[in-house]
């Protein structure tokens, strides 16, 4: 790709240069770092605050800023979604328990790009069905970022994550989407998680957003809590979601935010 190429579609989504890759490919890779370390901490009996202090400071020392902190009021530098909370779960005072799972999510900003990523945890001893709910919702993504590359569209990957999932008799969640990012922590388009074939825009080289399925155990509907943040299923079903951010290639996508450690699949034992 050239660097002449900057433009905004018919759909309002930028298309990028090889310069902004290069600096969403650094923003990625310090969100994913950062969840790489979190992960040791992960046990049973610590707090969710504590998991997003050591999110803050490492966001601090590697001289990036938070995404979260002052968004739309936001005061934290993750959000942690434990057990039957979908997303946007506010880290305090709960204490992680033997067989709970959990969502990571976290966003930097690095030279003014953003990396957004999100990835599953278990304190513990994983339960079966909590495995079994991870292992659909991570593949989702990937058969969703297999999806992604020019002439194909948003459709096609909701598509490819909608009939995965609801092929192993789990839900989708319709109330929350992946978004477009790049200088920018949201902007056109929502990337559906569910949706038909062919339907809405078509995939450009140099498009950048996130995919980030959430997965639940029953029904799909959520609620938001009293808090104005925190999303639930309404049925208390468990929950999963992974979130990479990608940029569209000439000839597929390249996934701004892996695990330079290796530690994005969940590898914690035999899902059988
Ligand atoms: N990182 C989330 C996303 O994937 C957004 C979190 S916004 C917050 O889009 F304010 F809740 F942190
Ligand atoms: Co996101
Ligand atoms: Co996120």
């Amino acid at each position: 790709m050239d660097h002449t190429r900057a433009r905004i579609t018919k759909d309002g989504i930028r298309i990028h240069d090889d310069a902004d890759f290069a600096g969403m490919r650094a923003a990625g890779q310090m969100a994913a770092e950062i969840l790489d370390g979190v992960a040791p901490m992960v046990v049973p009996g610590v707090t969710t605050a504590a998991l997003d202090d050591y999110i803050r400071v490492e966001v601090e020392r590697r001289g990036a800023t938070s995404a979260t902190i002052g968004y739309k009021g936001y005061r934290h530098a993750s959000c942690i979604s434990v057990n039957h909370v979908v997303c946007h779960g506010i880290p305090g005072g709960k204490v992680l328990m033997d067989g709970d799972i959990t969502n990571i999510d976290v966003t930097v900003i690095v030279d003014g790009w953003f990396g957004d990523t999100s990835r599953m945890y278990v304190a513990g001893d994983l339960p079966r069905k909590a495995g079994r709910l991870i292992e659909v919702t991570h593949d989702a993504l990937m058969l969703g970022i297999a999806a992604v590359k020019p002439g194909n569209t948003f459709g096609d990957i909701g598509h490819a994550i909608q009939t995965f999932v609801e092929g192993n008799r789990m839900s989708v969640v319709r109330d929350f989407c992946g978004h477009g990012l790049g200088r920018v922590f949201h902007a056109p388009p929502n990337v559906l998680h569910y949706g038909r074939p062919g339907s809405a825009a078509v995939l450009e080289e140099g498009m950048f957003f996130t995919i980030e399925p959430m997965v639940n155990l029953g029904r799909a509907e959520t609620k938001v809590l009293a808090d104005d943040w925190t999303a639930v299923t309404r049925d208390k079903s468990l929950s999963a979601q992974f979130e990479h951010s990608v940029g569209v290639t000439a000839t597929g996508c390249e996934i701004f935010t892996l695990s330079p450690a290796g530690l994005f699949y969940p590898t914690w034992g035999a899902q059988a």
